[in-house]
């Protein structure tokens, strides 16, 4: 029997290349080796009170943007989480064994809470819950992330866990973060400060449909600094930025010519920006081509959502009615 993955991505926006490098690239080419669920995690993205057109738009987007890339109805399971119900139940279960004082300490809800303190509310706090259901119900053991979200997965595993230990069953089994890269992908952004990340400010993230120009303008704005001073120096973390995504996008060749150019003092950062740019311009054509004429075909974006729903929910079901028998939930 092939392992089963789930992942899945809030209905924020538009995909930035650290989604793609960080999760998207591994959800192709994992379709046709197990048993997969890609998912478009427009509960989550609740939290921040979206208007109900922009909630759609967005969840939209994702999904064009998903089938753009090459996730193949066919072969993966793609839906929506507000299409399959039995996740939220599961969320609530789960929830009646998730402690607050853990849910305080997750990074990611520190760090909202320090971004927005206006808006700490209960499905903020209770985020690595709902993704936890999400895995959990359909017993997956490979969930393809970046980097940022390891720590999540922890807790996905803890509340796994409990639910077996309260229950005295092995019913959930352990999952774990997957990539097929040497460790967990983290996609820099270009303001010289951490990660790449659609709420990190205007001009930090390059999107899957940004068009050549807005690329190239994007990089050219790049924070850099006054060049090397002495021969083979340490980058500074915006230099460092700029060369970890040129690895990403550019070939070996490319790569080594800058980083010998850097170490020589010769350097120099419009040349760097332009080749990187052209390589990111590369890299994202194929999709930028299809996001378009996949987004004006309705018919079949209906028709995929509703397929997905129907095998996530056959698979999703499965899994709540063994968990209400093992809760006690029993009929007389
Ligand atoms: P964002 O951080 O832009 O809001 P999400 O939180 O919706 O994006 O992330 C969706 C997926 O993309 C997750 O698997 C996450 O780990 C991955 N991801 C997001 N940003 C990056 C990045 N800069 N590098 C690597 N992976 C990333
Ligand atoms: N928390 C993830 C993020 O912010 C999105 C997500 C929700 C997810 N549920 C998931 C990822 C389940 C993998 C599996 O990026």
């Amino acid at each position: 029997m092939k392992e089963t993955v789930v992942s899945g991505i809030r209905s924020t926006g538009k995909l930035h290349i650290g989604n793609y490098y960080g999760a998207v690239k591994s959800f192709i080419q994992m379709q046709h080796e197990y048993n997969c669920y890609f998912f478009i995690a427009d509960l989550h993205s609740l939290t921040t009170h979206p208007t109900p057109a922009d909630l759609h738009g967005n969840i939209k987007q994702v999904l064009v943007e998903y089938l753009a890339c090459g996730i193949d109805p066919e072969v993966s399971t793609i839906y929506l989480q507000s299409d399959v119900p039995e996740i939220a139940e599961l969320y609530l279960y789960l929830n009646m064994n998730a402690y607050k004082g853990e849910l305080e300490r997750s990074t990611s809800f520190k760090d909202k809470v320090r971004a927005n303190p206006d808006n700490v509310n209960a499905g903020l706090l209770t985020y690595p819950v709902l993704m936890a259901a999400d895995i959990l119900i359909h017993k997956a053991t490979k969930v393809p992330v970046g980097k940022d979200q390891e720590q999540h997965l922890e807790m996905a595993r803890t509340f796994g866990n409990r639910f077996n230990r309260l229950y005295n069953q092995e019913y959930f089994p352990e999952p774990y973060a997957f990539t097929y890269a040497k460790g967990l992908v983290k996609v820099p952004g270009l303001d010289g400060k951490g990660k790449m990340g659609k709420s990190e400010g205007e001009g930090n993230a390059v999107y899957l449909s940004d068009t050549p120009e807005v690329i190239r303008k994007k990089v050219s704005k790049a924070v850099t600094d006054g060049g090397p001073t002495a021969p083979n120096q340490e980058k500074p973390e915006a230099i460092q930025n700029l060369f970890e995504l040129m690895r990403i996008v550019s070939s070996a060749d490319t790569l080594d010519h800058f980083e010998a150019q850097y170490n020589a003092m010769a350097i120099r950062y419009g040349d760097f920006k332009k080749q990187l740019a052209e390589d990111m311009i590369l890299t994202t054509a194929p999709f930028r081509e299809r996001i378009n004429e996949i987004a004006s075909d309705t018919d079949y974006l209906r028709k995929v959502a509703r397929y997905g729903a129907e095998k996530a929910r056959e698979s999703a079901s499965k899994t709540i009615k063994e968990v209400r028998e093992l809760i006690g939930f029993r009929s007389f």
